[in-house]
């Protein structure tokens, strides 16, 4: 069965109230021109989930946070909880993104805790997992990342609710990206583990993106991957340009 592909864009921490209405109300506007064969997601900051929902209206653009706690609600200054973001009109949430591993020290633990609150709250979550340079060099990307696999991914986990994104720490904002070659072997390992956790039926199901220096010049070769099923995409995703011109090479 063939997989819709998800096309998707993290903010990450950019953009003011003018900025992101105007890339949300762009991101909108290009999606209901042209007919496309991908699914559409953005994750802009916190503190614009309320306004891009708006500009996102009458489209088919899902809206989705960058982060989320595990907790349902109380003692826990400056989190917001899987409820908030629901609240707010998100079906997506982001779970351990690289930049959170590191900057925050999530670890594996933490963001399958998280994903289950997230789940139960029904929001869908996009598991990011990848490799540093380091451990590419050393020839463990698919140790690291099968790992990483087993300790994220809730028992919970479905090919309704989760989506994982493959990242390669080394390739994110830098210009790199893996060989094609590359990265079908890692997304097809990931789909192993994901068989070995889930079961068959849910792995060959279960979309895996590949996130990493995605542009318009180079989203042909790693949309057509047989393994890749979408993109998570960063600073391409802040011109709705570039972000539409991706999409365009996404069919099943
Ligand atoms: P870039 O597309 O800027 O490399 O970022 C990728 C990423 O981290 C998306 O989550």
């Amino acid at each position: 069965m063939p997989r819709k592909k998800l096309i998707a864009g993290n903010w990450k921490m950019n953009c003011l109230s003018a900025e992101g209405t105007a890339l949300a109300k762009a991101v909108a506007k290009q999606t209901k021109e042209t007919k496309f064969d991908c699914d559409f997601l953005i994750c802009p900051p916190f503190t614009l989930l309320g306004l891009v929902k708006k500009c996102l209206r009458g489209s088919k653009v899902a809206l989705g946070a960058q982060d989320v706690h595990f907790a349902e609600k109380g003692a826990h200054t400056g989190d917001i909880s899987p409820l908030m973001l629901k609240d707010l009109g998100c079906t997506y949430v982001i779970i351990g993104h690289s930049e959170r591993r590191v900057d925050h020290h999530e670890t594996n633990e933490l963001i399958n805790k998280k994903a289950v609150a997230a789940h139960a709250a029904g929001l869908n979550t996009v598991i990011c997992i990848g490799e540093t340079e380091a451990q590419r060099n050393a020839g463990e990307t698919i140790k690291v990342c099968q790992k990483q696999i087993s300790g994220s991914v809730p028992a919970d986990a479905d090919a309704k609710n989760t989506v994982i994104a493959y990242e390669p720490i080394w390739a994110i904002g830098t210009g790199k990206t893996p060989t094609s070659a590359d990265v079908q072997e890692v997304h097809a390992a990931i789909r192993a583990a994901l068989n070995k956790k889930l079961g068959k039926t849910i792995a060959n199901k279960m979309r895996i993106l590949y996130g990493g220096s995605v542009k318009p010049s180079n989203a042909a070769e790693l949309l057509s991957l047989p393994d890749v099923d979408g993109a998570l995409i960063g600073g391409a995703s802040l011109k709705a340009d570039d972000f539409i011109a991706i999409a365009k090479n996404a069919t099943k």
